[in-house]
C-alpha cells in the first residue's frame, strides 16, 4: 500500500540543527517497511524565524510563505540524502509539484511545500491523493491529538481515537492562516484527509517504535483519525 509521510521541521531540526539520528531511524523504518512511501517535510523553527525576520522586514505574507517553504525544501533535501544513504529506492530529486509525483515508481519520493498561504499538513494529504496514498502518519512534536494545548493547559483531554468531524471542529478554532504558526492539522489538510477518507495517525516524533507502529497501522499511543 501506498503511506504518506507528514514530517514536522520539529522532528528534522528540533534545535537549530538537524537530527541525524532522527533522520537515519526514520530511513531504516522505510526500508524494512513492504510500504511506498511519499514524503512531505515542514519547516519547523527555521521556517518560524525566517518568516517573523521576513515580516520584521516589511515583507508580505506571501513573501514570508515564500521564505518557509524554502526551510521545507532544505529539510526534504536532507531527507532525501539520509534515505540515499540508507540504501532506498529513493527518486534522486527533489519533487516540486504533485503531478510529478504521480507515476513515478520508486518506492520513496521526498517534497517540501508549494505555494504560499497552506501548510505542509495540505501538502501532505495532496500529495497522498496523488500517490493513492490510503494511510497518513503525522510526524510531530506532539504525542497525540488534544483539545487544547497540553504544554499551556494540563487537564487537556487527550484522544486515541477520533472521527474526521471532531478532527475538523478542533483545526477550525485554531486556524489563524499567517506562516509559521502552529495548528494542531492545518484544517483545510484535515478536511482533504476527510473527503478521501485517508486513515491518519499522528505520532511523536520521539519514538521509532511509535512511528513504525503508525506506518504500518498498528496500535500506537498517539491518535488515530477515521
Ligand atoms: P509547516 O508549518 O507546514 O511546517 O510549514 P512545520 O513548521 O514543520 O510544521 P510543524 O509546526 O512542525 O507541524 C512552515 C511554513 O511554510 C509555509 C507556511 O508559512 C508554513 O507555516 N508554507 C509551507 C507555505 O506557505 N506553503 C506550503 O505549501 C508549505
Amino acid at each position: 500500500m501506498h503511506v504518506v509521510l507528514s514530517v514536522g521541521g520539529s522532528s528534522i531540526n528540533p534545535k537549530g540543527e538537524p537530527d541525524l539520528g532522527f533522520l537515519t531511524s526514520l530511513a531504516k523504518l522505510i526500508k524494512k517497511s513492504k510500504n511506498k512511501f511519499g514524503i512531505l517535510t515542514g519547516g519547523g523553527s527555521i521556517a518560524r524565524v525566517y518568516a517573523k525576520a521576513a515580516r520584521a522586514l516589511g515583507a508580505s505574507e506571501y513573501e514570508a510563505d515564500s521564505i518557509a517553504i524554502t526551510s521545507t525544501k532544505q529539510n526534504a533535501q536532507l531527507v532525501i540524502a539520509a534515505l540515499r544513504n540508507a540504501g532506498i529506492d529513493v527518486y534522486p530529486k527533489l519533487i516540486n509539484d504533485f503531478e510529478e509525483a504521480r507515476g513515478l515508481l520508486n518506492k520513496v519520493v521526498v517534497m517540501g511545500g508549494t505555494i504560499p498561504g497552506i501548510t505542509t499538513d495540505t501538502d501532505a494529504v495532496l500529495l497522498g491523493e496523488a500517490i493513492g496514498a490510503t494511510r497518513l502518519v503525522n510526524i510531530s512534536n506532539v504525542d497525540a491529538i488534544y483539545d487544547s494545548d497540553p504544554r499551556v493547559n494540563k487537564s487537556a483531554k487527550r484522544y486515541s481515537k477520533m472521527s474526521y468531524e471532531q478532527l475538523i471542529s478542533l483545526a477550525t478554532s485554531s486556524d489563524k492562516r499567517k506562516a509559521g504558526t502552529h495548528f494542531v492539522f492545518d484544517l483545510l489538510a484535515c478536511k482533504l484527509i476527510a473527503r478521501s477518507k485517508m486513515e491518519a495517525h499522528f505520532v511523536s516524533g520521539k519514538s521509532e517504535k511509535e512511528i513504525e507502529n503508525a506506518i504500518e497501522g498498528k496500535k500506537h499511543n498517539g491518535t488515530v483519525v477515521i
